[in-house]
């Protein structure tokens, strides 16, 4: 954070003094002030009141002028705040996505750069350039008379006083706030991914009610915030108004005794008020400097604890084999180990089916194969490099994975075969279409390949997700391919479909790995890894490991037996 702000360094200097002129030029009108009451009454001057007025309006104009350019500044300097931390922040959802329990922790970082963000071109932080030259404006209301000075500083320390008391006092339930803002916006989230179950099974009211509740503990912490803010925030005005007429009555006093012109009333009053509105200001921005100040921190300790993105040699591409050694596989959380010390090796050319109970881990195996999860023990090693050893980008483009939860994004059939590809190739995309056997599927779909397939693949088909999802899997043929349960939603052409492209994948000279629950699906693997009860049960050619898990009586329930419940709608399979 630190080092993004010293990039904003030099635009603030410049806003700085750009704030030092217009805080100069403000003593213009004071000064037009004190020179009509005193000299221009006095003398009846017609040209000296025009040459006032000519200087003043100049000081005006060029005051309005420099007042724009460090808004604009500021504003500059939001962006370059932005630029600079953006990606490092988007890299972080996403890695925080895959530790998270719930969105709401994951986003945290985004929405903290949005609110430090609108800060910057909030009146706070120009308030807060402004606040340097209180002194000065103090100074002034001395030289003209100590008297006056001293309730202007007296003033103004305790406005100081208030802001302080202010920020003590609503701290907290300002950061409930916020977190209650949090929660909500998860809620909307969960309602809107989740609307049809809600509806079919008549959840409505329920959720209702626990929004109402969650809403409740938002406005609540947002009211008590406002509670205490608002009376402190009144009440500093009243006292800026009775300053006021402080000035103006002590003032008089001393016109009486002859110790002061008329002219200086007006200017100390006004070099008063200059004095104590940043402070107002920033008064009344302190709910939104608060919540800068709480992103700010946010942000700086979860980048400091984001792991170094390794600027990692390129690695060649992997073309002989996959390996896995006493693996232990475990959640980012560093919870319990779910897996513990597998130990296999796959050849270019080869595929693996993974079988074993639900909950057995096969799923978390995919994703530490991918390097989505850290191995916790041991090693995954692609031709040697281990997995983590890449970069994400590099290892992508040697990587096919088609989710258990389909993960489809907002976008076309072609953007989400072509992995979200500025400049999609049309012809990898078909070949992998092709490759999926969902070519003909896609040209029946409205748009063909330009469908607009909505949020998570809304408008599609089960089955038509999960072919498409497969199709990514082997955009641009990658050497490893991962298949979580890839035949979940398929009819037969589609399972015929996906035999024939690990097949293929196998010809070219792929590692397939594939999660599969049905004996047919394991036909075209080579291997067959089962793993139960937190371990690697067996591993070894397909036919033997099969014969031993149906012979053997297991403690869980064999794979055959185990095979997911069909989908009544599924038709025969
Ligand atoms: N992100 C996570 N954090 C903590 N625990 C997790 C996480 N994901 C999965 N688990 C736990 O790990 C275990 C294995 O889950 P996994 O999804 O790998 O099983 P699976 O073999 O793929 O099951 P299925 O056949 O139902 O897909 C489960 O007990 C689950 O609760
Ligand atoms: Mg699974």
């Amino acid at each position: 954070m630190r080092q993004a702000l010293r990039r904003c360094r030099r635009v603030f200097r410049s806003a700085t003094v750009f704030s030092a002129a217009v805080n100069i030029l403000m003593l213009a009108g004071p000064l037009y002030m004190l020179q009509i009451y005193d000299r221009v009454l006095a003398s009846h001057s017609v040209p000296t009141l025009l040459g006032l007025t000519v200087f003043v309006v100049v000081a005006y104009a060029f005051q309005g002028v420099f007042d724009i350019i460090r808004g604009r500044l500021m504003a500059r300097s939001a962006r370059i705040l932005d630029a600079y931390l953006e990606k490092a922040i988007w890299q972080l959802l996403i890695g925080l996505s895959i530790a998270a329990r719930s969105q709401k922790d994951a986003v945290q970082p985004a929405r903290d750069l949005g609110q430090l963000r609108s800060f910057f071109v909030s009146p706070g932080p120009l308030a807060l350039m402004d606040v340097p030259f209180v002194p000065f404006f103090l100074a002034i209301c001395f030289l003209i008379h100590p008297w006056l000075g001293g309730v202007a500083l007296g003033g103004t320390l305790l406005l100081f006083a208030m802001a302080f008391v202010t920020e003590r006092s609503g701290r907290r339930s300002a950061a409930l706030a916020a977190e209650g803002a949090l929660t909500r916006a998860a809620l909307i989230e969960t309602g809107w991914r989740n609307s049809e179950s809600i509806v079919a099974l008549g959840m409505t009211e329920t959720v209702a009610k626990r929004w109402t509740a969650t809403n409740d503990v938002f406005l609540a912490a947002q009211a008590h915030a406002g509670d205490v803010v608002g009376p402190l925030q009144s009440f500093s005005r009243v006292i800026r108004f009775a300053l006021q007429s402080a000035i103006l009555g002590l003032g008089a006093y001393l016109v009486i005794y002859g110790e002061l012109t008329p002219g200086a009333i007006i200017a100390a009053s006004i070099m008063m008020a200059r004095a104590l509105a940043p402070i107002e200001i920033a008064l009344g921005n302190w709910q939104a400097f608060v919540a800068a100040r709480q992103s700010y921190r946010r942000l700086d300790r979860v980048l400091e604890s984001a792991p170094p993105t390794e600027a990692a040699t390129v690695l060649p591409p992997p073309r002989e084999r996959l390996e896995v050694r006493t693996l232990t596989v475990a959640p980012p959380r560093g919870d319990r180990p779910i897996l513990r010390s597998l130990d296999f090796s796959l050849a270019a050319g080869s595929a693996m089916a993974v079988i074993g109970p639900s909950g057995s881990g096969k799923t978390s195996l995919c994703r530490t194969l991918l390097g989505v999860w850290r191995a916790a023990g041991g090693s995954v090693r692609l031709d040697g490099a281990s997995v983590e050893h890449w970069r994400p980008e590099d290892l992508g483009r040697h990587v096919g994975y088609l989710a258990q939860g389909i993960d489809l994004f907002d976008g076309t059939v072609t953007d989400n075969i072509a992995r979200m590809e500025e400049k999609p190739d049309s012809e990898a995309v078909i070949a992998a279409a092709r490759a999926a056997g969902a070519h003909e599927l896609i040209l029946r779909l409205p748009g063909g390949y330009d469908t607009e397939v909505g949020e998570a693949g809304k408008v599609l088909s089960a089955g038509q997700r999960q072919r498409i999802a497969l199709a990514r899997a082997l955009y641009r043929d990658p050497f490893l391919i991962v298949l979580d349960e890839p035949s979940a939603n398929l009819d037969r052409p589609g399972e015929v479909a996906l035999l024939e492209a690990v097949t293929r994948a196998k010809q070219r000279g792929a590692v397939v790995v594939m999660v599969a629950h049905q004996p047919s699906l394991t036909e075209v693997c080579d291997f067959v890894l089962y793993v139960a009860a937190g371990e690697q049960k067996d591993f070894g050619f397909r036919a033997d490991v099969l014969r031993r898990v149906l012979v053997q009586p297991q403690p869980a329930p064999p794979p055959a037996a185990s095979a997911k419940v069909t989908p009544i709608n599924r038709g025969p399979s």
